[in-house]
């Protein structure tokens, strides 16, 4: 008979995951947000659980199932992204930052639908707060990882957000690239680490770019110490 050790790696560890896009209300009709479907962070948070982690699951408006034994917080807005993330930072050893967060919301919320006129129409932006930034200049011990999700320049963009964002790690990935776009069951990453460790991987699907993510997480957790 097969005899299946449990895996205790991240047993004790309270680790944040975002996932999904957000959304951003124009008025009570439309809406402002992205392509991201909530597949890659919502297979984080089922390694994550898997290696023992009590798994707190932030996620934007995504039409997946949510993952058994994991808890969920549904969130809408960037904002109420942060808010949620921040609630849950301070005793967090890991924070996993998979959400696609709208960069600009709409300036003025129209709390009446807006009708159509002739001609042209100017929504105003504003910026939406930079989460993973904030986490990063409030870092005492935990690890934060990020994404970075490029068209090109992939790697100087993923080694400036390493920087600018504070984070341990980024996992970049080339979204124009044939099988790591949005929506696809697979991913094409590379890790770009603090301390200057670089590692590529070939096409995953994205559970097993999950079970990676989580095995350098360990690492590093390992290193920390
Ligand atoms: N991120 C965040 N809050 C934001 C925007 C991004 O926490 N308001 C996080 C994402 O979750 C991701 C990382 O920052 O982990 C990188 O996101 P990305 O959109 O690639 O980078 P930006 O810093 O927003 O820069 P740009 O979109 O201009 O490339
Ligand atoms: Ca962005």
């Amino acid at each position: 008979a097969f005899f299946h050790q449990k895996d205790e790696r991240l047993s004790g560890k309270k680790i944040i995951i975002t996932a999904g896009p957000t959304r951003e209300k124009i008025d009570p009709v439309r809406y402002l947000t992205n392509h991201s479907t909530g597949k890659m962070g919502y297979a984080v948070a089922e390694e994550a659980a898997k290696a023992g982690a009590e798994v707190i699951l932030i996620s934007g408006p995504v039409s997946l199932a949510p993952p058994q034994g994991i808890h969920v917080v549904k969130v809408e807005s960037a904002q109420e992204m942060y808010e949620a993330v921040i609630s849950q930072y301070n005793d967090a050893d890991i924070v996993i930052k998979s959400a696609a967060v709208a960069d600009y919301r709409p300036k003025n919320y129209a709390d009446h639908k807006i009708k159509k006129q002739p001609g042209e129409q100017v929504i105003e932006l504003e910026r939406t707060k930079d989460i993973l930034m904030e986490l990063g200049q409030r870092k005492d011990k935990q690890l934060l990882i990020g994404f970075a999700a490029e068209t090109d320049h992939v790697s100087e963009y993923a080694r400036k957000k390493l920087t600018s964002k504070n984070a341990d790690m980024i996992v970049a990935n080339n979204v124009k690239t044939e099988g790591a776009g949005f929506g696809t069951d697979t991913n094409i990453v590379t890790f770009y680490r603090k301390d200057g460790v670089t590692k590529e991987f070939p096409i995953l699907s994205k559970k097993e770019v999950a079970s990676k993510i989580i095995d350098e997480v360990c690492l590093l957790m390992k290193e920390q110490r």
